[in-house]
């Protein structure tokens, strides 16, 4: 296992894969961390779908006007839903999950990005929730929060840059106005 400090680090958004397959025990290990994140009281309702189907991939990928062409691409998508009917934090649960099993991802050398669902729409105004739905046929108490895309990365990117961080957006104790002081 990599030191979480350098792994935070590490981890960058990738959208370019190569063709190799994702190992099923891997993939386990991934859907493990999603399914140990923390939930508001534990409801623990969230669902993850496992897409590898090149087809699916493809139709996925088409379900927003733009930033989900990557998912193409990917070797696999998890399609990360969430209770609206059990839960009224249902999206913090689902993108909790999404954030661990992007870091397990990245620790097992895999890359992976986040695709946004939730308030996003296809060209002609239809929700993409509502495009996913009709692929995957889920129910109308689950909506998605976002589909994280993964596989080998086919790009080399460089760890986040130390320097660059905003740390002028830490306030101490009270809320200052860095450019007042
Ligand atoms: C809530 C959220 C929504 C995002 N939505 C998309 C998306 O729809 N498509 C995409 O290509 N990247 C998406 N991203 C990835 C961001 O663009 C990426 O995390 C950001 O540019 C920082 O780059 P890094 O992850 O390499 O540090 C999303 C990330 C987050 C956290």
């Amino acid at each position: 296992m990599e030191n979480f400090k350098d792994l935070v680090q590490k981890r960058r958004s990738i959208r370019k894969f190569t063709d190799q397959d994702i190992n099923p025990e891997d993939l386990q290990i991934i859907i493990r961390a999603g399914l140990m994140s923390p939930t508001s009281k534990s409801t623990r309702g969230w669902h993850f779908i496992v897409v590898d189907d090149k087809d699916m991939l493809e139709k996925l990928s088409l379900c927003r006007s733009m930033g989900s062409q990557f998912l193409a691409e990917a070797k696999c998508a998890i399609v990360v839903l969430g209770d609206n009917q059990l839960t009224d934090v249902w999206c913090e649960d689902a993108s909790i999950a999404a954030v661990t099993m992007q870091y397990q991802i990245a620790d097992l050398g895999l890359g992976s990005c986040w695709c946004q669902i939730r308030n996003r729409f296809m060209e002609n105004g239809e929700p993409s929730d509502n495009v996913l739905r009709y692929l995957l046929h889920y129910p109308d108490n689950l909506s998605a929060e976002c589909v994280i895309g993964l596989g080998y990365p086919a790009i080399e990117r460089k760890p986040q840059n130390e320097d660059g961080l905003k740390w002028e957006n830490v306030h101490i104790g009270l809320y200052s106005d860095s450019e007042e002081n």
